[in-house]
């Protein structure tokens, strides 16, 4: 005898509100069911794909937050031209086994009236995103703060390409007490090393064949600095490549991977990271790797 299981693929429930999204996690939570919360801005690539796929293997249930928040966009940035498609979402969600599928409207994330913001310090200072982004963590750590209150998840799911905003969401829930697994999922890159990001569907065709030379002068860089040669040597010679290629550089340091301070003289690789951001005509890239390999 045996039995064979079939899978069948189900539409993750649509969630719209807070009171929708309440009552489905109170049903499972009466099934002792564990859940996971993967937060995105939406239009869905790969890479978000991947965190589902990790968020199943940590929890039964799976939730994807889709709210593309305002409040993490400086004035002068993408905010009404960032990609939107939920449609497309959603079905990419129903293939990947999501469970739910949580998209509030702006409404009822930021009601009239609203006053309170999280006030950061620490890796949200680092001088890397900050510098550039200066309003960015306090709009990221307010909604993720909200929505980790709203779904109280057992784990939340972020990936390691944005490195600074996972430490900084890492230092919120540590700080406030929030009891949640905070997961950092790799990068997911293009087979040419491009990482993965919403923001790729910006660049036209020929940007798009020099965009990978980030990733690449990166890794030069890494290996240089594995080799012996001086961090500043490494970052000088990577950030002429990475010019040559057609992008202004925003920053390109490497960082302790566990604080983001600048490195102590002599620090082992296996200890740093390698964090940057550039600009390709209109779109911005950022990356980050293991300088120790
Ligand atoms: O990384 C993102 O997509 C966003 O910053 C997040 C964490 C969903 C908050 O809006």
């Amino acid at each position: 005898m045996f039995s064979a299981e079939i899978e069948i693929m189900t539409q993750p429930q649509s969630l719209t509100s807070i009171p929708e999204l309440r009552a489905q996690i109170r049903q499972w939570r009466a099934g002792d069911e564990s859940i996971a919360l993967v937060p995105t801005m939406g239009a869905l690539h790969a890479g978000h794909i991947a965190l589902v796929a990790l968020a199943r293997q940590h929890c039964r249930r799976v939730i994807v937050s889709i709210f593309v928040n305002p409040t993490q966009f400086g004035p002068t940035e993408d905010f009404l031209r960032y990609p939107r498609s939920l449609e497309i979402d959603l079905e990419k969600l129903a293939s990947a086994g999501a469970d739910a599928a949580y998209y509030p409207g702006a409404n009822a994330m930021y009601p009239a009236g609203f006053a309170t913001t999280i006030s950061l310090a620490g890796p949200a200072l680092a001088g890397l995103e900050d510098r550039f982004r200066p309003t960015h963590f306090q709009g990221v750590a307010t909604i993720v703060a909200k929505l980790l209150l709203q779904a109280s998840p057992d784990a939340a799911i972020f990936g390691e390409k944005d490195f600074q905003q996972l430490a900084v969401i890492r230092q919120m829930v540590r700080d406030l007490d929030i009891p949640v697994e905070i997961i950092g999922a790799p990068t997911f890159r293009e087979p040419d090393g491009l990482a993965l990001s919403s923001r790729n569907i910006y660049l036209d065709a020929r940007q798009r064949t020099f965009a990978p030379d980030l990733h690449q002068a990166m890794q030069w860089a890494a290996r240089r600095i594995r080799e012996g040669v001086t961090i500043p040597d490494a970052l000088r010679d990577a950030s002429a490549s990475i010019s040559a290629s057609g992008f202004v550089i925003d920053y390109l340091e490497v960082r302790d991977s566990a604080t983001l301070a600048a490195p102590r003289t002599a620090q082992n690789p296996a200890e740093l990271r390698l964090l940057a951001a550039a600009r390709m005509g209109q779109t911005r890239l950022i990356d980050n790797i293991p300088v120790g390999g």
